[in-house]
């Protein structure tokens, strides 16, 4: 799989965005963070998702990797009055940027950030919300972790709520369309994410898709028990 034409359009149409994002990911870089930030088009899809997700409600976001703040924000900007978006860092040097971003994009009252590994803070935040508690849950961390961040998750997770995963096509070292090569550094993301893909595919709990956009965006529905799926 490459970069695709339609791909080139939707990122100039629809990759527009405002000064404050526009300033996060170069100043991330010049402070040491990795370049590795959703793009434009998927943080405003981000957005929309969670606007989508929580209907009338404030909405509750629960993210799992923050890196610079990035997608962090375009999700409280998908939230109403009172919501939030939790979300969850392994690096403290990562968190500790973040923090000053979501500051300067007027967002800080809505993100609560919490600094630990993933696997160890979404058990904890499970206990914590209570069940049936957020409307969208947005996994972008470690890749072979994903099933089990679900997992842990998935208690919080009410009826018509979404799942989103970034990475689902690949990053920029793989797409999950290559072949399967065992001497490839990142060989276990990209079987990790196939399996993701293809389970959430046929799990009758979820109505799922992939949107191919960026690196590719899965979006699952959690189905509630009035609905149905093929
Ligand atoms: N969502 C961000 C990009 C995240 S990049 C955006 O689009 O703006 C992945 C992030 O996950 C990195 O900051 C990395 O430090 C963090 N990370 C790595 N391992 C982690 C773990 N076990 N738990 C939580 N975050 C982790
Ligand atoms: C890369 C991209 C991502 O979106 C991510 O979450 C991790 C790594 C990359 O291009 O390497
Ligand atoms: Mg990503």
């Amino acid at each position: 799989m490459a970069a695709t034409e339609h791909g080139t359009y939707i990122h100039q149409v629809f990759g527009h965005q405002d000064a404050v994002l526009t300033a996060i990911m170069p100043r991330a870089v010049a402070a040491g963070l990795p370049a590795i930030s959703v793009a434009p088009e998927v943080g405003r899809l981000l957005q929309l998702l969670a606007t989508l997700a929580r209907g009338e409600r404030p909405g509750v976001v629960v993210e799992v990797g923050t890196l610079g703040g990035y997608s962090a924000i375009w999700l409280a900007r998908g939230l109403g009055g009172g919501g939030k978006v939790v979300t969850i860092e392994a690096d403290p040097r990562h968190a500790a940027f973040a923090a000053a971003e979501f500051k300067a994009a007027g967002v800080a009252d809505r993100v609560e950030q919490v600094v630990a590994k993933g696997l160890e803070a979404l058990p904890a935040l499970a206990k914590r919300l209570g069940p049936a508690s957020i409307d969208m849950l947005f996994l972008d961390a470690i890749k072979v972790e994903y099933a089990a961040y679900l997992a842990a998750a998935e208690p919080m997770l009410r009826d018509g709520s979404l799942v989103v995963a970034d990475n689902a096509l690949g990053t920029g070292s793989w797409w999950v369309t290559d072949a399967a090569d065992p001497a490839h550094p990142q060989a276990a993301d990209r079987a990790a994410m196939d399996t993701f893909n293809r389970k959430m595919a046929t799990d009758p709990r979820y109505i799922t898709t992939c949107i191919p956009m960026g690196h590719g965006v899965l979006v699952a529905r959690r189905v509630g028990i009035k609905e149905t799926r093929a």
